[in-house]
């Protein structure tokens, strides 16, 4: 795309999540824990034309940058994603996420009886596989609403 057709401005210093699959920017900004209120300049594209992706959302967050068990999270939903370190206007840092083996401390299991919901000093902990996000304790498989139950 060229300057011209430029849909969100660039930024000076922060976080670009870039790639990230269409209809999922709002529940990017759900796993950074942003609602608009933290003062944070924020921009979102969705649903941008993508040569690679055919459409995607765009993520710019300024001032920001992101912890390991947010692009942990982040990987989850947006496995395409990557993530740009913005400074003074020029990407400095350029990385694609990777899907981790399993994430613990991040999200909430669903099921009201498993043990990490009992109110014991336990962290959750779920296995990444195929098709979601499993939990260590009670198998209870996490897949599309992952968003729903981060923790972070
Ligand atoms: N970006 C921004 N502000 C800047 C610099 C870059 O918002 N000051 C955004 C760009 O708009 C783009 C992303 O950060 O969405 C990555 O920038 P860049 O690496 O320059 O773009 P591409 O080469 O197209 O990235 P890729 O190869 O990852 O598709
Ligand atoms: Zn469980």
């Amino acid at each position: 795309m060229s300057d011209h057709e430029l849909r969100v401005s660039k930024i000076r210093d922060g976080t670009v999540i870039d790639h990230v699959e269409g209809g999922q920017a709002l529940n990017v900004l759900a796993i950074l824990g942003i609602d608009g209120s933290e003062g944070y300049g924020v921009s979102v594209g969705m649903n941008v034309p993508s040569d690679r992706l055919g459409r995607k959302d765009i993520v710019k967050v300024e001032e920001r940058e992101l912890s390991q068990s947010e692009v942990d999270v982040l990987s989850l939903i947006a496995p395409e994603a990557t993530i740009n370190i913005v400074r003074d206007f020029e990407v400095v840092e350029k990385n694609r996420v990777t899907r981790p083996d399993s994430v613990t401390g991040v999200l909430s299991c669903p099921n009201r009886n498993c043990i990490t919901n009992a109110g014991e000093p336990i962290d959750t902990r779920f296995d990444v596989v195929a098709d979601g996000v499993r939990c260590d304790y009670c198998s209870t498989i996490l897949r599309s609403d992952i968003a729903d139950y981060i923790d972070v």
